[in-house]
């Protein structure tokens, strides 16, 4: 099979395809024709040596899949072959998603969103998932709370504006100016030029803030939330100081990671199906264009690209 892989920690440029061979399930796993595999941040991250996870080169890049189930091993009873799933197996360890096909645990997969095509759902996943698991799982969020979400115009942003809608939230995104129409769109209530404004000055009184800036963005996240307020980070999680400094403050604090999640998967496709979550792809290239995606993952995106298979 074809996969995208690199021989040196780099720029995009070291991103190349090569011939690999192809996985075979082991028990629990099946294995997907891969149609669309979505590009993170964090894909950017590994390559360029930023967050050393995989060790040293040579590897296979990515986690988020949309695909076919053309085997299934002997004891998996969730899909056939011939089912569109979707998911981000594995992470963090590597799952290499920028391939033909990748041997997935089955439960770390489910069908994918019947509304949509591969390029939206493999397009979905992590992000969706770090939404998700942020916005639900760990604050809780209810009807009529006040809900900051920075970077509202990226991967994780955009859907975490409209999950928070969702769950009935008033919305606040910060994103620059050439995003607001679309962030508006998606339904958040505000949106603020932090280019323009200070976001401490323009908001206040905030029940959850999702912050996926860092620098400085989570201590002064602290200023808007309200007493008892909790401040999600998935940038800043391992940041003790930001952490008892928020506490001090007499707000909560937790940091993120995304993690595997068949059951939330499920649940994300619920979303879309119903029209209450819109995927944005901004570009989608074919597998050779990896070297070129990675440079547009690196420009400050609106929502997510893709690579297709
Ligand atoms: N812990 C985890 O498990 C986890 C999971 C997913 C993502 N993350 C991290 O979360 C961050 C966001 O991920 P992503 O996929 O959404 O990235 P992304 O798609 O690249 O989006 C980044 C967005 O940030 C906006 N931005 C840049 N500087 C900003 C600022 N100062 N204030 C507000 N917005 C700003 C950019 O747009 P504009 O500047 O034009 O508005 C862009 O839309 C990354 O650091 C990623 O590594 C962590």
């Amino acid at each position: 099979m074809r996969v995208v892989t690199q021989q040196e920690i780099g720029g995009p440029e070291v991103l190349h395809v090569e011939e690999a061979q192809t996985p075979s399930p082991l028990p629990s796993e099946v294995l997907v024709a891969v149609r669309a595999t979505g590009l993170n941040p964090v894909d950017a991250a590994i390559r360029s040596g930023g967050f050393p996870v995989f060790g040293r080169p040579p590897f296979v890049l990515g986690w988020d899949v949309s695909g076919v189930v053309t085997e299934v091993v002997p004891g998996v009873n969730r899909f056939q072959v011939g089912d569109e799933v979707y998911g981000m197996p594995l992470f963090p360890r590597p799952a290499g998603a920028y391939a033909e096909f990748v041997a997935a645990p089955s439960r770390q997969l489910a069908l994918k969103p019947r509304s949509i095509d591969h390029v939206h759902a493999g397009a979905l996943p992590l992000a969706g998932l770090t939404a998700w698991q942020a916005l639900v799982d760990v604050a809780d969020v209810q009807q009529g709370q006040r809900v900051l979400v920075h970077a509202a115009g990226g991967g994780v942003g955009h859907l975490a504006v409209q999950i928070a809608k969702h769950l009935g939230a008033y919305v606040i995104g910060t994103a620059s100016a050439g995003k607001h129409e679309f962030v508006r769109d998606l339904g958040a209530d505000e949106v603020v030029d932090y280019r323009a404004v200070d976001f401490t000055e323009a908001v206040h009184d905030v029940d959850v803030v999702l912050e996926l800036v860092g620098g400085d963005y989570g201590t002064r996240s602290i200023e808007v939330l309200r007493t008892g307020g909790l401040l999600v980070t998935a940038v800043e999680r391992d940041n003790a100081d930001l952490a008892a400094r928020t506490r001090a403050a007499g707000r909560r604090f937790a940091g993120i990671t995304v993690e595997p999640d068949g059951a939330g998967l499920e649940r994300l496709a619920e979303l879309v199906d119903a029209g209450r979550l819109r995927v944005h792809v901004e570009h989608a290239l074919p597998l050779e264009d990896a070297a070129k995606a990675h440079a547009l993952l690196e420009s400050g995106l609106r929502g997510k690209v893709v690579l297709t298979i």
